[in-house]
């Protein structure tokens, strides 16, 4: 990788937030892919819909710097046309838990970062107030956070589905190179792209499902949780749900 380009990502993990990042000891290095390798284009990982008979989800040894590395300046569908910025995933690369949810809003479309505006603010108090009151020490920096499409659909229309399976195929290699305990799916879209069942949140809900071998709990996505109708029932739901994930990962 040549420095420009090096200091392109690193400037690009600053904006995320991100102070620290490792060098991979060398036998690490040694099986890492090269940087042309890299920057080749993304591999064919079929969506979940179509996954049944997909192997375990085995530790890839790709680094999550590898996989943005690989998305460059990403042109592969027509989202990249009016996106601001790529906004990739933000948190601990180590987490036993990763949140997905469906794609940026206009707010993280400007910082590159998921899940800073209202409905991430929200989730930001779900994770952090359903933690303290089940005495787990848990902040939302200590787990990780990541989108079913890396860029802003225009008028946070929901993504179809060739711009999933295209932008998909990145989160499967982010869930694969962290390899959680556990996936929490907020909304539909991202239980569907998960999971491959095709009914609608309020039936996914509270269950868990498989991502590969990975359980993943679908509950709803913090954006519906702030309209203003229904909503005590839909955010008690929501905090039932996120306990069970939380017991399930941290007891
Ligand atoms: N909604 C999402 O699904 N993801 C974000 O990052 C923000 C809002």
């Amino acid at each position: 990788m040549d420095t420009e380009l090096l200091r392109q990502y690193l400037e690009f993990y600053r904006d995320l937030g991100i102070k620290t990042v490792y060098r991979p000891a060398k036998s690490a290095q040694r099986g890492a892919p090269r940087a042309e390798t890299a920057a080749a284009p993304a591999r064919e990982l079929p969506l979940a819909a179509a996954t049944g008979e997909l192997p375990p989800a085995a530790a890839t040894g790709e680094s999550l710097l590898q996989i943005l590395s690989d998305i460059g300046d990403c042109r592969r569908c027509p989202l990249h046309e009016q996106r601001s910025k790529i906004v990739f995933g933000v948190g601990n690369e180590r987490s036993p838990l990763v949140f997905v949810g469906e794609g940026p809003g206009a707010d993280e479309d400007a910082q590159g970062i998921p899940f800073v505006g209202r409905a991430g603010q929200l989730l930001t108090q779900m994770i952090e107030g359903t933690a303290k009151r089940e005495g787990i020490p848990l902040l939302r920096a200590d787990i990780y956070i990541c989108n079913v499409v890396k860029c802003r659909p225009p008028g946070n229309r929901t993504p179809e589905p060739d711009e999933m399976e295209i932008c998909g195929q990145f989160l499967f290699r982010q869930l694969m190179s962290i390899r959680p305990k556990a996936i929490c799916a907020l909304g539909g879209t991202a239980a569907r792209a998960l999971t491959g069942h095709k009914e609608g949140v309020t039936k996914m809900r509270g269950k868990w499902f498989t991502w590969r071998d990975i359980p993943v709990m679908v509950t709803y996505h913090p954006s519906y949780l702030l309209r203003p109708y229904n909503q005590a029932t839909a955010k008690r739901e929501a905090w039932e749900d996120l306990k069970k994930v939380l017991h399930f990962v941290y007891d």
